[in-house]
C-alpha cells in the first residue's frame, strides 16, 4: 500500500500541521478521501464544544472492515496480517494471512448473526491476546455491532458493571488465557459476573485453554462449534454492513476521578482515518514491515495500533499471548529476533522491569531488524529512555514518545520517527489537527514569555476526527468530565511543560486518576472498593512514586475501632482481606501496594479529606506538609506519619 499522506520530512510535518490549523475540514477530507467509502460525506465537520457535539465525515457510509481487509485482498492478499506469537515460547507461531483474516472475520460475523446479533446490539469481549480476539473485534465492526471490549484482568464485578452500562446482551469470551505461568479462567469469571443475569442471551466460548467450563444449554456455545457450522455451508465471504460515519464502532471503558469506569464512545469514519494516519505517520510504517505493539487489546492502544491503524494501513501486526518477563526476561528480544520485528512500541514500565534485569537477557539476541521503537502510556523518565535507546535500539532507532488517551482514540502528541526531533522524555510536537494550549486554574491561556519553559494543564481548542462523541448512555458526564473544567476546551487531566521550541513534556495526571503500570485508575474507584469491605469506615488513596510501576497506590484506611484489637486477626490479616475485596470488586490491578490502617483521616472543618497532605505524606516528603491549622484534627497528621510505611 502507498500512502500519499505520509510525511518524510520537517519541512513537510511543518506545512502539514499549517495546513491543519488553517482549514482542518479540508485537511481532513484531503486524508479521508484515500479510503473506501460506499458514499462520500456531505459535511467533512461539524462541532461545538459546550455540548459537547462533534460530528466528522456526516453522510459518508463506509465499513471499516472493508478498508482494514477487503481492500487489500487484491494485492496484499497473501500477505500476513498478524503474526501470533503464543505464550509458550515452544508452541508454533501462528500466520495469517489477509485472505484468511478476511474469511475467519466473514464467517465470524455470520456466527455472531446466527446467535441473534443484530446491527447496533452491544457485544462484550471478555479474551486473551489470541488471533480469535482480533476476529472477533473485526466481526462485531462488519456487522455493526458495537463492541466493548473487558481486559482479561477485570474481575466479574467489574464485568457485572460494563455489561449492565453497555446494556450487552452478547459475549465472546475464552475457556481461559495463559498469561506466564498463569492459566487464567476467563469463562468461569464470566459465569460468576452472570449470576443473576437476565439480560446476556448468548456466550461463545472460544477453546484456548481446554480448562474446565460449565456450558448453559441454550446460552452457551462453543466458537468452534459455530464456525464449523458456517463452514460446511461454504460461506467464505459476507458482506459487510454499510455504516455511517458517525454510527458508534466500539465502546471502551476508562477511569476518571469519579465513580465507575465510564463508556468512552468512539465512531467509525473518524475514528477509522485518525488511527490510520496517526499509525502511518508516528510510527513511518513502510509497506512489508513488522509491527509489534506490545499492549493487550483490551486496552485503547491495542485497538489503535494492533488493531485498526496497521490493519487499515495493510501492515503486518504481530500480536503476542504471553508477558515480557516468560519464560524469562530475554521474551521480547527473543520475539523481535524470531519474527524479524521492525517496530517495537511498549510502555516505560515493561521498559523499567526489563531493565532491572540488567544486560544480560539481551546477549545473543539479533535486533538488527528493528528500525523504529516507541513509547505509551506514561512519562518516560530519562535513564529509561536511554537504555531503551542504547541496549534496545543500539542507537540506530528512533524512540516515539506517543501521548494519548482512550478518549482521543489515537496520538496526539509525538514526534514522527526519524521526521521529526525527538528529546528524552518529551513527547515533542502535536500532530496535525491537534491545536494544543495550556491554561492556569482559571482557564487562562498561559503563554511563554521569551524562551522560557511553561506549565499548565493540558488543553485542546478543536476536534481531532477520533475525539471521543460521547460517555455511554450518559452524555452530560461526558460534557462535565472533559468539557466543562475549561468552557470551549478539551481537557485532558494532564498537566504538561512547553518549552521554547514548542516541544510538550507530559508531567502527569492533575486530577484524581493514578497511572499505575500504564493502567489507568481512578483513586476514588480503589476507595469504593475499599470500603465495601465489612469493617473499613473510611479510606483515602493517593499515588507515590514508584521506580518500575511509575506510580504506586497507597491507601489510608479506618478500620472499625481501635485496629490494634479488633476480633478479625492481625493487621496483616486485615490487610490481606482488603486487598482480596479489592480483587473481588475491581481485578488485581487496581490492588494498593500499601495499606497503612489509621484512626483517622485528615480532614478539613467541612469534612473533606486533604488529600495533598497524604500525598506528601506517602511520597515521604513531611518536612513541608503546608498549612495544616485548618484541619479539624491536626493531631492526626502526626499519627499518620509516625505509622508510615
Ligand atoms: C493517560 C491516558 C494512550 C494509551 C495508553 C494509556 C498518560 C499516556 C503518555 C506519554 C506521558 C502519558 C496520560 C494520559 N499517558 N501516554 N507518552 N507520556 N503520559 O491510555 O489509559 O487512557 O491513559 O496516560 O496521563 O492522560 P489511558
Amino acid at each position: 500500500m502507498h500512502y500519499p499522506y505520509q510525511i518524510k520530512n520537517l519541512a513537510e510535518y511543518h506545512a502539514a500541521y499549517q495546513r491543519s490549523i488553517e482549514d482542518p475540514a479540508a485537511f481532513w477530507a484531503s486524508v479521508a478521501e484515500h479510503f473506501t467509502w460506499r458514499k462520500k460525506w456531505d459535511t467533512t465537520l461539524e462541532w461545538n464544544f459546550n455540548e459537547p457535539d462533534v460530528k466528522w465525515f456526516q453522510g459518508g457510509k463506509l465499513n471499516i472492515t472493508e478498508n482494514c481487509l477487503d481492500r487489500h485482498l487484491e494485492k496484499l492478499g497473501n500477505q500476513p496480517a498478524i503474526i501470533w506469537e503464543p505464550n509458550a515460547p515452544d508452541e508454533q507461531p501462528r500466520v495469517i494471512t489477509y485472505k484468511k483474516l478476511h474469511e475467519k472475520v466473514c464467517q465470524f460475523t455470520q456466527v455472531l448473526k446466527n446467535n441473534g446479533v443484530k446491527k447496533g446490539d452491544r457485544v462484550c469481549l471478555y479474551m486473551g491476546m489470541i488471533p480469535e480476539l482480533a476476529i472477533a473485534v473485526l466481526a462485531c465492526a462488519r456487522m455493526g455491532a458495537i463492541h466493548s471490549v473487558v481486559f482479561g484482568g477485570f474481575s466479574a464485578q467489574s464485568i457485572s458493571d460494563r455489561l449492565q452500562d453497555a446494556g450487552a446482551e452478547f459475549i465472546v469470551t475464552c475457556d481461559g488465557a495463559f498469561r506466564g505461568g498463569k492459566d487464567i479462567p476467563l469463562k468461569n469469571i464470566i459465569d460468576d459476573a452472570l449470576i443473576g443475569n437476565q439480560t446476556i442471551k448468548k456466550v461463545i466460548v472460544c477453546t484456548r485453554t481446554r480448562t474446565p467450563v460449565s456450558m448453559i444449554k441454550g446460552r452457551d456455545v462453543w466458537w468452534e462449534d459455530e464456525m464449523k457450522q458456517v463452514e460446511e455451508q461454504g460461506i467464505t465471504y459476507v458482506e459487510a454492513e454499510e455504516m455511517d460515519a458517525e454510527d458508534p464502532l466500539f465502546i471502551l471503558y476508562t477511569s476518571g476521578s469519579t465513580g465507575k469506569p465510564k463508556g468512552v464512545v468512539h465512531t467509525c469514519g473518524g475514528y477509522m482515518v485518525y488511527a490510520n494516519y496517526t499509525f502511518v505517520n508516528v510510527f513511518q510504517y513502510q509497506p512489508g514491515q513488522i509491527h509489534f505493539c506490545t499492549a493487550d487489546i483490551g486496552w485503547i492502544t491495542g485497538h489503535t495500533y494492533i488493531t485498526y491503524g496497521p490493519l487499515s494501513a495493510g501492515a503486518t501486526t504481530l500480536i503476542f499471548e504471553g508477558i515480557p518477563t516468560y519464560p524469562n526476561a530475554g521474551r521480547f528480544w527473543d520475539i523481535i529476533d524470531k519474527h524479524r520485528v521492525n517496530i517495537f512500541y511498549t510502555a516505560p514500565t515493561a521498559i523499567r522491569s526489563l531493565m532491572a534485569f540488567g544486560n544480560a537477557p539481551l546477549e545473543g539476541k539479533d535486533l538488527s531488524t528493528l528500525e523504529v521503537l516507541g513509547t505509551v502510556g506514561e512519562p518516560i523518565n530519562e535513564e529509561a529512555w536511554h537504555w531503551y535507546h542504547e541496549q534496545v535500539g543500539k542507537k540506530r532507532c528512533p524512540i516515539v514518545d506517543t501521548w494519548w488517551q482512550t478518549e482521543t482514540g489515537g496520538c496526539l502528541i509525538s514526534n514522527l520517527a526519524g521526521v521529526t526531533p525527538e528529546k528524552p522524555s518529551w513527547a515533542t510536537l502535536p500532530m496535525p489537527g491537534v491545536q494544543l494550549l495550556l491554561v492556569d486554574e482559571n482557564g487562562n491561556e498561559k503563554l511563554a514569555e521569551g524562551d522560557e519553559t511553561i506549565s499548565g494543564n493540558l488543553c485542546i481548542k478543536a476536534p481531532w476526527p477520533s475525539i471521543l462523541r460521547t460517555t455511554y448512555g450518559d452524555h452530560e458526564r461526558c460534557r462535565i468530565n472533559y468539557f466543562a473544567t475549561y468552557p470551549g476546551l478539551y481537557f485532558t487531566g494532564d498537566g504538561a511543560l512547553r518549552d521554547k521550541d514548542g516541544f510538550y513534556r507530559i508531567t502527569g495526571r492533575v486530577d484524581d486518576v493514578l497511572n499505575v503500570s500504564g493502567h489507568r485508575i481512578g483513586t476514588a474507584e480503589v476507595e469504593n472498593a475499599i470500603n465495601m469491605h465489612a469493617g473499613v469506615v473510611e479510606s483515602a488513596v493517593v499515588g507515590f512514586p514508584h521506580p518500575v510501576k511509575g506510580q504506586a497506590i497507597y491507601a489510608f484506611i479506618i478500620y472499625q475501632g481501635s485496629h490494634q484489637q479488633n476480633t478479625h486477626g492481625s493487621d496483616d490479616l486485615i490487610k490481606s482481606d482488603i486487598l482480596q475485596t479489592v480483587t473481588r470488586v475491581i481485578g488485581a490491578i487496581a490492588k494498593p501496594d500499601k495499606i497503612q490502617l489509621v484512626s483517622g483521616l485528615p480532614k478539613t472543618r467541612s469534612g473533606k479529606i486533604m488529600r495533598r497532605i497524604l500525598r506528601k505524606i506517602a511520597e515521604g516528603e513531611t518536612d513541608n506538609l503546608g498549612d495544616t491549622t485548618t484541619l479539624l484534627d491536626p493531631g492526626v497528621v502526626e499519627e499518620i506519619m509516625n505509622g508510615k510505611l
